[in-house]
């Protein structure tokens, strides 16, 4: 008898269980968001965060302005799960063309274009990712523009060209990121003005600067390197395949750079869109790569994240065929892969199931299939088990054994060592983007 109770009570129990989760996995929305180019993407914490920019089509601002994509778990490009930010985006206005950068638990954003008023943005405005707040930061002195790229290193940022009126300028900034002081680069050597321009970090603290847009797109046989620690520019001619003269592509560090996409004018985008660029001798190459090619794109943004390059939106493909987002693997240096799968190693894969449900203020995508290596087979328990009840309970709970027991493996795993076996910082590379007009 009291077995019985048990069971039935169990049951009960089993079903209530069911139909929450059910309710959790149905609210799930997998967003499509407006395609967009000229936003920026900042790598912070496991989360690429998408922000700005404007609608391919009307030059309008997108429905998301402020995303982000969680790359603590292993996903599909094509079900990527946005997660919509957007309402947390009360202080920054619409805006396209903007720099960010990471420092610390700080996105950091400057100038960009605000889309309504279509003036530069002045201030700079930073948002915190644990507390998920915007503020308005005021740097004095700093005209905002458009079209530049921010370079962080060690407490200081390095703000270089771009646009703050109907021209273009050559400045360097020199600021601190705690005080937002600044001074002024030497500017003996340093490039002519640009906007649009690719920039990079290197290994051994220089910075180097290429191609652009001033008058015209800017060839790419010369490049300018900064030296941080010497306060020092030299001119480095260029050799090999030399891509043709671009801007608005994306470019990432390394001894290797590599550069995706850009335009070569106010309508032509690049055809031939990867290649590598090695910083030792100044060699250019185009490099091999497997996989299916993408459309060459322009306005988008790349960010290395592990061992790929990661590329978000941008004009040139067409929404409903291509991915928003691009794996590139560039693990392998004589052979590049373009992927559709983002896998995590077991050992990077630090974040659990609980984890994610302790954290109150996450936003309503809570994504509980892509944190289920084995998703399918938890939807279709899930689902089967919920819907005929009784009759297909015991499907049900085999399903979720089977996904608890597949999560219990999962976090064991991670447990005996929980360090990033990349043993690389992730770095992002705030973006290039947009037309010149
Ligand atoms: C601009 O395009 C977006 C989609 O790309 C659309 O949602 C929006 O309604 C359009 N706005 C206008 C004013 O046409
Ligand atoms: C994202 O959030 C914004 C602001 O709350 C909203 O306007 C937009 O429709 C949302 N997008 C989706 C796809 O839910
Ligand atoms: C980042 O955080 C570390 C440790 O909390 C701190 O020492 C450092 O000053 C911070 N960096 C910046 C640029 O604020
Ligand atoms: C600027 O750099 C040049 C070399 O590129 C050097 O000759 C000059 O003295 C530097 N100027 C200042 C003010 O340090
Ligand atoms: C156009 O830009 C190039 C560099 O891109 C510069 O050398 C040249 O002086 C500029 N010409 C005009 C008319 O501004």
């Amino acid at each position: 008898m009291i077995l019985l109770k048990n069971f039935i009570v169990y049951i009960i129990h089993n079903i209530f269980l069911q139909l929450l989760i059910l309710n959790e996995v149905k609210s799930q929305k997998f967003i499509k968001p407006d395609p967009r180019n000229g936003h920026t993407s900042t790598f912070i914490h496991d989360k690429l965060y998408i922000l700005g920019g404007v609608t391919n089509r009307n030059n309008s601002s997108p429905k998301e302005t402020f995303l982000y994509v969680d790359f603590s778990v292993s996903f599909n490009v094509n079900k990527i799960n946005w997660h919509n930010l957007s309402s947390k985006n009360s202080i920054v206005p619409s805006h396209h063309l903007a720099t960010t950068l990471a420092v610390n638990n700080t996105l950091f954003l400057f100038g960009g274009i605000n889309i309504n008023s279509h003036e530069i943005m002045a201030p700079a405005y930073k948002f915190d990712i644990q507390s998920n707040l915007w503020k308005i930061q005021e740097i004095n002195g700093i005209p905002g523009k458009q079209g530049a790229i921010s370079i962080f290193d060690e407490s200081t940022i390095y703000l270089f060209g771009g646009s703050p009126f109907t021209y273009n300028i050559n400045d360097l900034f020199i600021i601190k990121s705690n005080d937002l002081t600044w001074k002024n680069a030497n500017l003996t050597n340093s490039p002519f003005p640009r906007a649009q321009y690719g920039a990079v970090l290197l290994p051994n603290k220089y910075i180097i600067y290429m191609g652009g847009y001033n008058n015209g797109s800017i060839p790419l046989d010369q490049v300018y390197l900064y030296d941080i620690r010497n306060d020092f520019w030299t001119i480095k001619q260029t050799y090999g395949s030399i891509p043709s003269a671009r801007y608005s592509f994306s470019r990432l560090d390394g001894n290797n750079i590599i550069i995706f996409g850009g335009q070569e004018d106010d309508k032509t985008i690049v055809e031939n869109s990867l290649y590598v660029l090695n910083v030792n001798n100044f060699n250019w190459h185009i490099p091999k790569v497997t996989g299916k090619i993408p459309s060459s794109r322009t306005s988008h943004k790349a960010a290395l994240i592990g061992k790929h390059m990661v590329i978000t939106f941008g004009k040139g493909y067409n929404q409903e065929i291509e991915d928003d987002l691009l794996l590139l693997d560039i693990s392998n240096n004589n052979e590049y892969a373009w992927t559709s799968y983002f896998a995590l190693s077991p050992i990077t894969n630090s974040k659990s199931l609980d984890q994610t449900d302790a954290q109150p203020d996450q936003p309503d995508t809570q994504s509980m299939q892509s944190n289920a290596t084995n998703g399918s087979d938890v939807m279709t328990g899930l689902i089967i088990g919920a819907i005929i009840n009784g009759i297909l309970l015991i499907v049900g709970t085999f399903f979720l054994y089977k996904w608890y027991k597949n999560k219990r493996i999962r976090n064991n795993a991670t447990l005996p060592n929980q360090i990033n076996n990349q043993g690389q910082e992730i770095i992002s590379i705030p973006e290039n983007t947009e037309l010149h007009t």
